[in-house]
């Protein structure tokens, strides 16, 4: 029996994702991060390339080494992953949102490394907002050719509070986002980030029943692949 009796699911496809956590400059030695490992983005690169896609990663700072058989695109601020990511779109099936991106950068980045003076008060960092890329995503593929069938995916860690549930704060995102799939963490201090295991939910702006996924970040990432596989091949956009 040779490969050629049957397909894999993403044969064909491009699939763009991103993954681990952006770093904002502060000055030449400095940065404000987060910590996000990279793992679950790394596992979906592997994912999609075992379905058959041909993968590009686009890796912002990573706490483990980017998989054979994808092409890497490094990058290290949340305007750079932007300019790399609405490139890549323009030329993929598939885009996924896995990096996390700073929601805030320093609004002044100093040349020169930061001196602690004691003639000169103590200094304050300042913040601007960075843009949405996942959104601008969804702007970019929604003012593209009419029908393109572009299937974007968010990520979206999430914590209950005394105002809503996270399903709840996880629906209210996927309509702001527009994205076709948001898949959510549940986080709580510890859990998910740098671990090796994983629960979380699909959600689906189609508006179809939540879809569970649990286990290790490697069976998580295949149940997304194949959710997004059964999207494109069997969805029309
Ligand atoms: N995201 C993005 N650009 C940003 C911030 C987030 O593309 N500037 C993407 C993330 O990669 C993820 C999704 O948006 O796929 C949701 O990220 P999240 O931080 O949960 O959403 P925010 O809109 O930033 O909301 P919050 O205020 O809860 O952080
Ligand atoms: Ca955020």
């Amino acid at each position: 029996q040779g490969q050629s009796d049957y397909q894999l699911p993403l044969a064909g496809r491009i699939v763009t994702i991103s993954a681990g956590g952006t770093r904002e400059p502060l000055d030449p030695v400095r940065f404000l991060g987060n910590r996000s490992s990279g793992k679950q983005g790394v596992a979906l690169a592997v994912a999609a390339r075992n379905a058959g896609a041909t993968v590009r990663l686009l890796a912002a700072h990573m706490d483990v080494p980017p998989p054979a058989g994808v092409e890497v695109v490094r990058v290290e601020t949340a305007l750079q992953l932007r300019a790399a990511a609405l490139d890549a779109a323009a030329r993929s099936d598939v885009v996924i949102m896995s990096a996390a991106v700073a929601d805030f950068r320093p609004a002044e980045v100093s040349d020169t490394k930061i001196k602690k003076r004691d003639d000169t008060a103590d200094p304050v960092i300042s913040l601007v907002r960075n843009p949405d890329i996942l959104q601008e995503l969804v702007e970019q593929r929604n003012s593209g050719p009419a029908g393109s069938g572009q299937l974007i995916v968010g990520f979206a860690a999430e914590t209950g509070d005394s105002q809503g549930d996270v399903l709840a704060y996880a629906e209210a995102k996927l309509r702001r986002k527009g994205c076709d799939l948001l898949v959510v963490n549940h986080v709580g201090t510890d859990k998910v980030f740098g671990q090796d295991s994983n629960s979380v939910v699909i959600l689906s702006r189609s508006g179809s029943e939540p879809q569970e996924a649990s286990g290790t970040k490697t069976e998580v990432s295949e149940a997304i692949i194949g959710r997004i596989s059964f999207e494109l091949n069997h969805v029309s956009p």
